[in-house]
């Protein structure tokens, strides 16, 4: 079982031993937009929530290295941003091949609500998910 906290800059060393290809997390933990998971005290993987989609909750990344991938890591993760961020709505996104963040949406009821192409090499999957009874959409358009 892993706690989740905001992440700290102590937390920074660990995180930056990973070979993902997120090279803001100082910037993200200043922010307070960086949530670390932990196991045994020491960071196993962690996300980004900011608001940076049309001002929207918005899960900007999600990482949990190799070692502790498939051990509740990254559902943790989610269930941790969709409570701290109040929000009614919840939105991320994630690459056509990346069947594992897909699972693990569908197992934590995102929902799938579009594809936008030509952003990068393979289509880009967005999915909300509402987290209270009357999330109905306040629209806001520009
Ligand atoms: C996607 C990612 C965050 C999942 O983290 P994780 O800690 O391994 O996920 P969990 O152990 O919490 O998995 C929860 C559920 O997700 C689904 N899932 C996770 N990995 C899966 C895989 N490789 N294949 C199929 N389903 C998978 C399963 O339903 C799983 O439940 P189960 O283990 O009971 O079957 C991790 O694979 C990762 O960091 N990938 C690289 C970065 C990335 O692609 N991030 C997402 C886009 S920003």
């Amino acid at each position: 079982m892993s706690v989740v906290r905001l992440a700290t800059l102590e937390d920074l060393p660990a995180m930056q031993e990973w070979h993902d290809w997120h090279h803001a997390k100082r910037e993200s933990i200043l922010a307070r937009e960086c949530h670390v998971a932990l196991a045994d005290a020491k960071p196993v993987g962690y996300g980004i929530l900011n608001r940076s989609f049309f001002d929207r909750w918005w899960i900007a990344l999600l990482f949990v290295p190799e070692t502790h991938r498939r051990q509740g890591v990254g559902d943790a993760l989610l269930a941790h941003m969709e409570q701290f961020s109040q929000a009614n709505r919840i939105w991320t996104s994630t690459e056509l091949p990346n069947v594992p963040m897909q699972s693990l949406l569908k197992k934590r009821g995102y929902v799938l609500t579009g594809v936008v192409e030509n952003l990068q090499k393979n289509p880009e999957l967005f999915y909300y998910k509402d987290l209270k009874p009357d999330a109905d959409q306040q629209s806001r358009s520009c």
